[in-house]
């Protein structure tokens, strides 16, 4: 098993990334490097980062030299890039980590496992899976669902006691809170499956029913529930009222989200149970 030292975090400061980069900080085995997009902006996350020990470096991702600078020395590259540039980004840094001779790439997966041709917003993700594959250097992609943070994404609204279901109540959805992601992502450099391979991990893989369940217990309240299964056939044959691109990407993404077969067990630790997220987010929203 190859021990790795340092590791850049391309998005270390995002919704997820914040979670990525203080997991490996706190695992204390790793010299962290946080890449920045320039120019260099006030970024609390970014302070609190460098708090805990983590160096920030500012890149300019279309300048090699910079790219270079940012990624020599580093042994696994994580990036957990947002946006429709992603696959761009991802494409000059690949470049270079076979160059400074980066060990490992984990790429930006962090959802369901889509394919090429599933929507257009993640054939991004898909196609540059598929390069990473043949560049040659090792990869882990991490799979885990839905985050169980975005649950009211996915059509809870704790405010309202409302469901909205664009897919069948009964289509299992897979979610795993940010903090476990972040820990999946850390140990996954000691999981022997993770090397050239994937991880499908979740946290909690409930039916919407199960999950609405649980959101009317935690309120001690019935919910209303609105179900609307023709949000892609609208959204395609442009029927009023038509879905936004949105809620399209939405019902396409629900769909991808569970795995036939999970690879907890060759994890050391035990997601935490859902019921404290839907708690949290139920306290939030008060
Ligand atoms: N499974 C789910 O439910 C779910 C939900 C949301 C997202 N995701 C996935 O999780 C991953 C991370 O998403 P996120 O929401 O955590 O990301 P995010 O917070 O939107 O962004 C991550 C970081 O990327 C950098 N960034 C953003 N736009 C950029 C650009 N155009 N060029 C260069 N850098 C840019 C920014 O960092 P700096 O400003 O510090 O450079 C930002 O903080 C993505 O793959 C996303 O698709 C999954």
């Amino acid at each position: 098993m190859q021990s790795f030292k340092t590791i850049a975090i391309a998005g270390g400061t995002g919704t997820l990334g914040y979670y990525v980069s203080e997991a490996f900080l706190s695992d204390g085995s790793y010299k962290v490097k946080i890449l920045r997009k320039k120019p260099e902006t006030v970024n609390e996350k970014a302070n609190l980062l460098v708090s805990k020990g983590a160096e920030i470096v500012y890149v300019d991702y279309n300048q090699k030299d910079d790219l270079v600078n940012a990624l020599k020395g580093t042994d696994v590259l994580v990036s957990i890039l947002s946006g429709f540039d992603t696959y761009n980004i991802q494409s000059k840094m690949l470049t270079v980590a076979k160059e400074v001779d980066v060990k490992r790439f984990i790429p930006t997966e962090f959802g369901g496992e889509y394919k090429l041709g599933d929507h257009i917003c993640t054939d991004t993700k898909a196609k540059f899976r598929e390069d990473l594959k043949k560049s040659g250097l090792e990869y882990t992609f991490i799979y885990n669902g839905a985050f169980q943070e975005f649950l009211g994404w996915a059509g809870f609204d704790v405010k309202k006691k409302e469901a909205t279901f664009f897919v069948d109540e009964n289509k299992i959805i897979s979610t795993t809170s940010l903090s476990d992601i972040a820990k999946y992502t850390v140990e996954s450099l000691k999981v022997p499956e993770a090397r050239n391979g994937a991880i499908r991990v979740a946290g909690a893989a409930l039916t919407l029913k199960e999950y609405l369940q649980k959101f009317e217990e935690a309120t001690g309240s019935k919910w209303k529930v609105i179900e609307d299964k023709e949000v892609r056939y609208r959204y395609l044959n442009k029927i009023d009222p038509v879905p936004s691109d949105a809620d399209d990407f939405k019902v396409m993404a629900l769909n991808h989200t569970s795995f036939e077969k999970l690879d907890n067990d060759k994890f050391s630790f035990t997601p935490r149970p859902v019921t404290e997220t839907i708690n949290e987010l139920i306290s939030q929203a008060q």
